[in-house]
C-alpha cells in the first residue's frame, strides 16, 4: 500500500465559486473526496493539503519525507509562476511527483507559460478541470505499480 499526497496552492479553497469559467464549479471537497475513493479503490492512502501559504506547503513538503509518503499530486496554483521555495523542497525530499492544473497554464496569460515545476515533475496534466486530478492519479498509480515490479 503506497501512500499518496495531494497538495493544493493558493485560492483553490474557492474551487466551485472561483472564476467557474476557468476553473469549473467542482468545489475543492468534491475532489479530495473523489480523489480519495479512487486511492482506496486501488487500495492505497490518500492525504490531502489545501494552503495558502508558501512556508506551510514547504513544511508539509519536508514531514512527507520523514512520513514515507510515495508520491506527490502538486497543484502549486499561483507559486507554479514564482516559487523556487517549493521547488527546492521538492527537490531536497525527492519524492516524484506531477504538476496538476485544472486550466490549460499554456492558453492564457503569457506568464502562466513559466512553471518552476515542470522540468523536475515526472510530468504534468494541464487543462482537464477537476478531472486533471483524477488523470494525474491514474499517473501516479501506473507509477507506482511499474516501481513495485
Ligand atoms: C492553476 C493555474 C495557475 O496559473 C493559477 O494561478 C491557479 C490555478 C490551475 O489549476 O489551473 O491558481 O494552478
Amino acid at each position: 500500500m503506497a501512500t499518496i499526497l495531494v497538495l493544493h496552492g493558493p485560492n483553490l479553497n474557492l474551487l466551485g465559486t472561483r472564476e467557474p469559467e476557468i476553473y469549473g464549479t467542482v468545489s475543492l471537497d468534491d475532489i479530495n473526496q473523489r480523489l480519495t475513493e479512487l486511492s482506496i479503490s486501488a487500495g492505497h492512502h490518500l492525504l490531502a493539503l489545501q494552503s495558502n501559504a508558501e512556508y506551510e506547503l514547504v513544511e508539509r513538503i519536508h514531514d512527507a519525507r520523514n512520513e514515507g509518503i510515495n508520491f506527490i499530486l502538486f497543484n502549486p496554483a499561483a507559486f507554479t509562476h514564482t516559487s523556487v521555495a517549493l521547488r527546492d523542497a521538492l527537490l531536497a525530499v525527492a519524492i516524484p511527483f506531477i504538476e496538476v492544473h485544472l486550466s490549460n497554464i499554456h492558453d492564457r496569460e503569457a506568464f502562466r507559460e513559466q512553471s518552476y515545476f515542470a522540468d523536475i515533475a515526472v510530468g504534468t496534466i494541464s487543462g482537464f478541470g477537476a478531472t486533471s486530478y483524477e488523470l494525474a492519479l491514474n499517473a501516479a498509480l501506473s507509477q507506482l505499480n511499474q516501481n513495485s515490479q
